[in-house]
């Protein structure tokens, strides 16, 4: 059944185009509240997290910022790293609250933030997207607006896990960046691709 599904979402964005996955902020915070994303903490949920942290071990940014944080998972792991400082934006005040009170610290800040109305004369030696950029409306002019916040020589790092959706955003983004590596790794029945973009 999830296999029509997939099919049927799959000719949907071909004969219509993209549409991102519209969810409110109020029920951002209300799915935080309820723990209804807690499965993202398990085991079986490591593979673009590992792959992210991975990238940014061996790119060894000073600077990074994670658009569409949640509720800070990736910070969690990026604190092994000796980076100087790490800003989170999310629109969910829940999620926002939950990370700050959790991992928050002199190198550590996080922001209620639309990823669209974000601005800061701030640039950042990697900027990352982890499972956050199919939420947004049109993820190309998206990630020109955050390729203009790199430090010179930064990076875009994108984590994705795979469905029709997600592929029809690598399909608009990519022909407008250039691709310095990507992973997909497999665990249990997901796949996760994480593409590392260099600036135009
Ligand atoms: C699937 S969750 C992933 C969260 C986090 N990156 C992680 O891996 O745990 C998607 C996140 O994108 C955030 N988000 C959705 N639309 C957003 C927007 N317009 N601006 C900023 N964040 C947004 C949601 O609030 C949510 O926390």
């Amino acid at each position: 059944m999830e296999r029509i599904k997939e099919l049927a979402r799959a000719i949907a964005f071909t004969l219509t185009g993209y549409r991102p996955q519209h969810v409110s902020p109020e029920t951002w915070d209300r799915e935080y509240r309820e723990g209804q994303w807690d499965y993202l903490r398990r085991m079986d949920s490591l593979a673009g997290l590992v792959s992210i942290l991975g990238y940014c071990q061996f790119l060894n940014p000073a600077s990074i910022l994670d658009a569409g944080c949640g509720e800070g998972l990736l910070a969690e792991k990026l604190k092994l790293l000796p980076y100087t400082s790490y800003l989170g934006i999310d629109v969910s005040r829940e999620a926002i609250a939950s990370a700050t009170a959790r991992l928050g610290d002199d190198r550590s800040l996080f922001a209620v933030a639309d990823a669209w109305d974000f601005e800061t004369d701030h640039r950042f030696d990697v900027i990352v997207f982890n499972q956050s950029l199919y939420y947004l409306a049109d993820p190309a002019a998206l990630l020109a607006k955050y390729q203009a916040m790199l430090a010179p020589n930064g990076r875009l790092i994108v984590s994705m896990v795979d469905n029709a959706r997600t592929r029809a955003v690598w399909r608009l983004t990519d022909p407008h960046l250039r691709v310095e590596d990507a992973m997909t790794t497999i665990q249990g029945k997901g796949r996760v691709t994480t593409k590392v973009f260099l600036p135009n």
